[in-house]
């Protein structure tokens, strides 16, 4: 994990995170992705805002190698990984959650939290035993009160609220050593409240961790990033700052105009 001061120098070496480059994504005759170019510093933190088809989900798929792009290259912190598969692109840094939630219910949130540590994946168990002074359940417990669910520790995962679920998905992200995180619409079915406590969460992440987050709520998308990126029919349709996208009037004609969420 680089240091802050580590991260400076590879900005100003120019790092990229990611960068896209005429990334096209067809799904037959439909076109989901149409030559997007699209470059995030390493700790940006960017918006990715436009209705539902726009093509955002279809834009992580890419990113991660879920769903390969059908044309254009994909680069993470310098390194092209078009034709690498999603495990090699974790190993490089990259996480992402999910619209619908992959936990294991049965579990306590601790226990889920650390099988992540652990790097032990989904749908394969470990029959070892979570011990209090190994490294993997130390990081488990910071993390824990990172994602704010301290207060249920040892709950089964099935017994959270929805809520919680997010926030524990946070927690899956964080572990190991992710240097860009792609959360797709972690707001969505949130409460006021649980809105509320996401934004903190995001906001407290440490400076290295850059992130993408899809969401459908302005007001969370604008508070937690730097720079938005609007979708439109699979392209990019507008790049700006916060302010500039939330006072643009083409934005707000296509976007706030038309009862979208
Ligand atoms: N696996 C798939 N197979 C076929 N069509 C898909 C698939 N995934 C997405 N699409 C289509 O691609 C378009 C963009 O979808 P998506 O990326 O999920 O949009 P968003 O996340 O912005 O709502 C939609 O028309 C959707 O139906
Ligand atoms: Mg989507």
């Amino acid at each position: 994990m680089p240091s802050t001061s580590a991260l400076s120098r590879l900005q100003s070496a120019g790092l990229y995170a990611l960068e896209l480059e005429a990334v096209s994504r067809h799904f037959g005759a439909l076109v989901a992705l149409a030559d997007i170019n699209l470059t995030v510093k390493a700790g940006e933190r960017r918006a990715v805002l436009g209705s539902n088809g726009a093509g955002k989900t279809t834009l992580f798929n890419a990113i991660t190698g879920d769903f390969p792009p059908t044309t254009g290259r994909v680069r993470l912190f310098g390194e092209d990984v078009t034709d690498l598969p999603v495990h090699e692109r974790i190993r490089r840094g990259l996480r992402r959650t999910y619209q619908i939630s992959l936990l294991f219910g049965g579990l306590s949130v601790i226990d889920n939290i650390y099988l992540a540590c652990r790097g032990v994946s989904r749908g394969r168990f470990s029959l070892r035993r979570p011990r209090k002074d190994d490294s993997g359940m130390e990081a488990a417990e910071t993390l824990l009160s990172a994602v704010h669910l301290d207060n249920v520790r040892d709950t089964p995962v099935g017994d959270l609220s929805h809520g919680q679920q997010r926030q524990l998905e946070i927690a899956l992200a964080l572990a190991g050593a992710p240097r860009l995180i792609l959360f797709d619409e972690p707001a969505a079915g949130l409460s006021p409240t649980e809105r509320t406590e996401l934004v903190e969460i995001l906001q407290a992440l440490p400076d290295h961790i850059g992130f993408i987050i899809i969401e459908h709520d302005m007001d969370v998308a604008l508070r937690v990033s730097e720079s938005v990126t609007m979708m439109h029919n699979g392209r990019i349709f507008k790049e700006g700052t916060p302010e500039e996208i939330e006072n643009d009037p083409e934005v707000q004609e296509l976007y706030l105009g038309h009862g979208h969420g």
